[in-house]
C-alpha cells in the first residue's frame, strides 16, 4: 500500500503558539473546515495549564461546539489527571502524553524530569484505557534540545519505549525545534526502530530550517507512514526558544502525491483550511 496518513495538529500544536487570543469561534470554524478534508485524526484541544498555554484555555468550548464527522477521532492533550478528566468532560475521542528526550526541555515545558513526567504520564495512560480512550504518546527534542543541545538517539528509544509501555497505540517523534537533519533523524530511527515497529511511529517535524519535507522523506525510507503537520504551517512551541511553524499540512500534502503516495486528503479543502489559519494568524478571522 503506498498511503500515508496525515495527523493534523494545527488547531492544537499551531494556536497553541498564536501570541493574540483567538475567539472560540474561529477556532471551531478552522476544525469544521478540516473536517471536511479528509483527515482521521485531528488534534484540537489541550488540558494544559491556561497559566501555562493561555491560548488553549478555551480547549472544552472548542470540543463542545465542533460539528463532529463521521469517522474523524478528535484529540486532546492531557498532562495530567486533570487535564485527562476535562478532556473526556469535553468529549474527546483520544488524549496524547507529552514526554521528553531531553530533561532541560522536560523541565521547560513540564516543570518537571523526565523521570517525574513518566510517574504522572503513566497514570494518565492508565485512567485513560480505563475510560476506553486510546492514548498517543509523543517524545519531544528527538535530535535537539534547545536547552541541552543534540540529543542521543539512545534517550530517544528509551522515552518511547516507555510510552509504548504505558500502552500508547502510536509514539510520535517530535523534531520539537525544527532543526534536525536528516541523517540525525535516520540515526535517531534506527536506535526508536529497536524497540518499536514502524507502525506503531508517527514524525512531528517542524520547520524552522526548511528541512522537515527531507526529515519526513529520510522517515518514510524506514518504514513511517504516519507524519504530523499543521495546515497554514502554523504552529511552534511556547516552551521551545526558537521554534517556528509545524510542517506545513498543504506542502506535505502535496509532496506526497508528487511522490506517488495517497493521503486521502482533498487538497481543495485543506487550501479553504490554511486560508482560515493564515487569517486567523494575521487577526482578520
Ligand atoms: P506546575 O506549575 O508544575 O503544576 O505545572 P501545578 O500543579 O502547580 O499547576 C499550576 C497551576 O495550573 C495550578 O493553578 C493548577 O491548578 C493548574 P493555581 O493553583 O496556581 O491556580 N493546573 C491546571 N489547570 C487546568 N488544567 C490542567 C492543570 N494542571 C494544573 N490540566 C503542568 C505542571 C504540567 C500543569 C504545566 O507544566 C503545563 O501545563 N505544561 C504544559 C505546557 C504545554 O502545553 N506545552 C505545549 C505542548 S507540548 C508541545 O507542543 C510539543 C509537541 O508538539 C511535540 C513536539 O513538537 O515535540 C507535543
Ligand atoms: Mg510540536
Amino acid at each position: 500500500m503506498n498511503a500515508v496518513e496525515i495527523f493534523e495538529v494545527g488547531p492544537r500544536d499551531g494556536l497553541q503558539n498564536e501570541p493574540g487570543l483567538i475567539p472560540v469561534a474561529q477556532k471551531v470554524a478552522l476544525i469544521d473546515c478540516l473536517s471536511r478534508a479528509g483527515f482521521r485524526r485531528i488534534e484540537v484541544a489541550s488540558f494544559v495549564s491556561p497559566k501555562w498555554v493561555p491560548q488553549m484555555a478555551s480547549s472544552g468550548e472548542v470540543l463542545r461546539q465542533i460539528r463532529r464527522a463521521d469517522g474523524v477521532r478528535y484529540a486532546a492533550l492531557a498532562p495530567n489527571l486533570r487535564g485527562l478528566r476535562d478532556a473526556i468532560a469535553a468529549g474527546a475521542d483520544e488524549v496524547a502524553i507529552f514526554a521528553s528526550a531531553s530533561e532541560g526541555f522536560s523541565r521547560a515545558n513540564l516543570n518537571c524530569s523526565i523521570a517525574d513526567s513518566l510517574v504522572r504520564f503513566a497514570d494518565v495512560a492508565q485512567a485513560a484505557q480505563a475510560a476506553g480512550l486510546p492514548v498517543r504518546g509523543y517524545v519531544s527534542c528527538v535530535t535537539e534540545c534547545p536547552f541541552d543541545g543534540p540529543t542521543p538517539p539512545q534517550a530517544v528509544a528509551q522515552v518511547a519505549a516507555r510510552l509504548r509501555a504505558m500502552g500508547c497505540y502510536e509514539i510520535s517523534l517530535g523534531d520539537t525545534i525544527g532543526r534536525a537533519t536528516p541523517e540525525a533523524v535516520t540515526a535517531m530511527l534506527r536506535a526508536v526502530l529497536d524497540e518499536i515497529g514502524a507502525a506503531e511511529l508517527a514524525g512531528h517535524f517542524h520547520d524552522t530550517q526548511g528541512r522537515a519535507l527531507e526529515n519526513v522523506a529520510a522517515a518514510l525510507e524506514l518504514g513511517l507512514r504516519v507524519f504530523d503537520a499543521a495546515v497554514g504551517g502554523l504552529g511552534g512551541c511556547p516552551y521551545a526558544p526558537g521554534a517556528a511553524g509545524n510542517l506545513a499540512t498543504e506542502r506535505l500534502a502535496a509532496w506526497l502525491a508528487a511522490q506517488g503516495w495517497q493521503t486521502g486528503l482533498d487538497a481543495q479543502v485543506v487550501a479553504q483550511a490554511a486560508d482560515l489559519a493564515q487569517k486567523m494568524r494575521e487577526g482578520k478571522g
